[in-house]
């Protein structure tokens, strides 16, 4: 069955040529005695033309229908000016056939492949191997195999190993929920799926590796999201040696080299901002720079007016009161402020006061708001001059905890900047620095912000004292508000890691359950390390310039964590189940 080559690289060089193409059956048309058969195969579409002189292969090209596999013989010829195809890669020449062989046939498609815009996810997840026959799915995975051979190519001439880690092993705190194993031989026992590499890579370093990467599957049982799946990809990252700034230049190398190879985009020097400044001004963590806007703190201002809503938060220290100003917004309609209040709601805003400015010379005469009524004219201003608020804008205000103002209005930024296109780049790439060592919990007990392996940027006894103050050398890489990588240095003293462990409430004998093997280890010559996961899902969405990771991942779980196309999961045999020891309580038929 010799095939010349794939039916998207014909070129008009090949006019003249006898080839032998293969492929699928994109569209056939009968054109008054002449048949007509776009063949597709994973480079492209070829016009292949059948007539009555070649009897027997027009008599067959008359039967096949779409998605038919074929193998066909013919010579390549240019097309007459009237028919060439310029949106067509191979629309300047066709190929005239002369024998033609069905390799196989097919059903009626579950749906057209080129009318893919109007199907649902469902359709397209459960026929899965059809959707990935479409042009731009198959430019999505040829992309991704180009990128991980890029990312191999550049860690490997940096001095890195591809080294594998299991997969069934024991839970690694990343803090969501592990998938598990039932384990046969040790009945009541489970191993668990990593929710990423973390404690291996580590212990490559305490084992001389030095240098470390992987393309790594992690498994988190946590809710999806449109950029979470419950099995994922992580490029991890570990090196021996080494300080902060050494992996923030070699994970700005690495993206900057993607992006320049597979998308001819220069990213520049990526700015850095530590975690305080992103949360005060963007209200995130991962904020997108692309948005030229900031929240503006007005606490101060705030203390005495006789609006509660505002004074009460204003004068109390773990709450927030910020404005976010929009300009051209004075045109948004009621409607659309309703929409906006509503959508703070989710964050748990209580309203979503705003003043519109319509004339800023006329002072507040020329502004329009429910609110300046409750916190008076000289206020007002006050607000108005600090936000350098022109004719035009709106200004929405937030008051309320630290959390729920940050969240809303860091949310809003996004929403509004998304709903009036307000960015002015198509690429803002920023690492976030200084993160706080722990977070506090509602019951006041502490929980690390990455995790507990990563290094306090303070010494012991700080760390002791007062845990919740303390920052970490921990980092991540953020891409138009999507986090796409995070990382740290880690403890490499056993007694800091004790410490840790200590703040975190987790008991002696359940650190060494849970961790022995890593304490174990750090008795043993751990050289000072740190390392970096990016994800390569999150990475790909961002190359395509798609708001979903299931466009980049061959065969994606749906967001409830299941796979249409195989039915996984599934219930499993009786018998099974007993070889495990597993008695199932109640089977669950969803
Ligand atoms: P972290 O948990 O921040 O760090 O994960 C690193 C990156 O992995 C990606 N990611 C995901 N992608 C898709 N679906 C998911 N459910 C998902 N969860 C995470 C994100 C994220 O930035 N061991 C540490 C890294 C380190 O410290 O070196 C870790 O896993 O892009
Ligand atoms: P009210 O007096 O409750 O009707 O509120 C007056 C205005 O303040 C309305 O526009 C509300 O949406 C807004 N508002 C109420 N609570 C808050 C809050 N916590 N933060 C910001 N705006 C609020």
């Amino acid at each position: 069955m010799r095939r010349s080559l794939y039916c998207g690289l014909v070129t008009p060089e090949h006019v003249g040529d006898d080839l032998t193409l293969c492929g699928w059956v994109d569209r056939r048309r009968d054109h008054g005695g002449v048949i007509f058969i776009d063949l597709r195969d994973r480079e492209g579409v070829v016009q292949v033309v059948f007539d009555p002189d070649n009897a027997a292969a027009f008599h067959l090209a008359d039967g096949v229908r779409s998605e038919y596999v074929l193998w066909v013989r013919g010579k390549v010829r240019s097309r007459s000016t009237e028919t060439i195809n310029e949106a067509m890669a191979t629309g300047q020449i066709e190929l005239y056939a002369y024998d033609l062989e069905i390799l196989n046939r097919a059903q009626t498609p579950p749906f057209q492949l080129d009318q893919y815009v109007n199907v649902g996810e469902e359709v397209r997840l459960k026929y899965r191997y059809m959707d990935l026959r479409r042009p731009e799915m198959q430019k999505n995975l040829k992309l991704r195999s180009d990128v991980t051979n890029s990312v191999r190519n550049f860690l490997i001439e940096e001095g890195f190993l591809d080294i594998e880690t299991p997969v069934m092993t024991r839970a690694t705190p990343e803090g969501a929920r592990d998938y598990v194993i039932p384990s046969r031989i040790y009945q009541g026992q489970f191993f668990a799926m990593p929710q990423s590499p973390q404690l291996f890579k580590q212990l490559l370093m305490v084992a001389g590796c030095d240098r470390y990467f992987q393309i790594a599957k992690c498994f988190r049982d946590e809710d999806l999201r449109a950029d979470r799946q419950p099995e994922f990809t992580q490029i991890d990252i570990e090196a021996s040696f080494i300080d902060q700034e050494d992996i923030l230049k070699l994970g700005e190398a690495l993206i900057s080299d993607i992006f320049r190879k597979h998308l001819s985009v220069e990213l520049g020097e990526f700015p850095r901002m530590s975690y305080a400044d992103a949360i005060s001004k963007y209200g995130s963590d991962k904020p997108d720079l692309r948005i030229p806007l900031e929240l503006v703190d007005l606490k101060d201002l705030l203390r005495d007016v006789q609006f509660k809503v505002f004074s009460g938060p204003a004068n109390d220290p773990k709450s927030r009161v910020s404005a976010l100003k929009i300009p051209g917004g004075a045109e948004l309609s009621r409607k659309k402020i309703d929409e906006y209040t509503e959508f703070v709601a989710i964050y748990g805003a209580r309203g979503l006061a705003w003043i519109k400015v319509n004339d800023i010379d006329t002072g507040v005469k020329g502004m329009q708001s429910p609110i300046i009524k409750f916190i008076g004219e000289q206020t007002t201003l006050a607000i108005m001059d600090r936000l350098n608020a022109e004719n035009g804008d709106i200004v929405f205000f937030g008051a309320d905890s630290h959390k729920i103002v940050s969240e809303a209005l860091g949310a809003l930024r996004c929403r509004i900047a998304a709903d009036m296109k307000l960015y002015v780049t198509d690429w803002a790439p920023i690492w976030i620095v200084d993160f706080p060592m722990f977070e506090a919990l509602e019951d006041g007990s502490l929980t690390p912000l990455h995790h507990p392996f990563t290094l306090p940027s303070c010494g012991l006894d700080e760390l002791s004292h007062e845990p919740s103050k303390c920052l970490s050398e921990a980092y991540d890489i953020v891409i138009n508000g999507y986090e796409l990588g995070g990382g740290s240095i880690r403890i490499h003293d056993l007694k800091m890691q004790e410490v840790v462990f200590d703040i975190l409430k987790i008991e002696k004998e359940e650190q060494r359950e849970k961790f022995g093997f890593l304490l174990d280890a750090l008795q043993f010559g751990a050289p000072p390390h740190g390392g970096i996961a990016i994800g390569l899902d999150r990475l790909m969405m961002l190359l395509i310039q798609k708001d979903s990771i299931r466009d980049v991942i061959a065969f994606p779980k749906t967001q409830s964590a299941s796979c249409l196309m195989t039915d996984a999961p599934s219930h499993i045999d009786i018998n099974q189940l007993s070889d495990l020891g597993i008695q199932v309580r109640r089977f669950s038929d969803q």
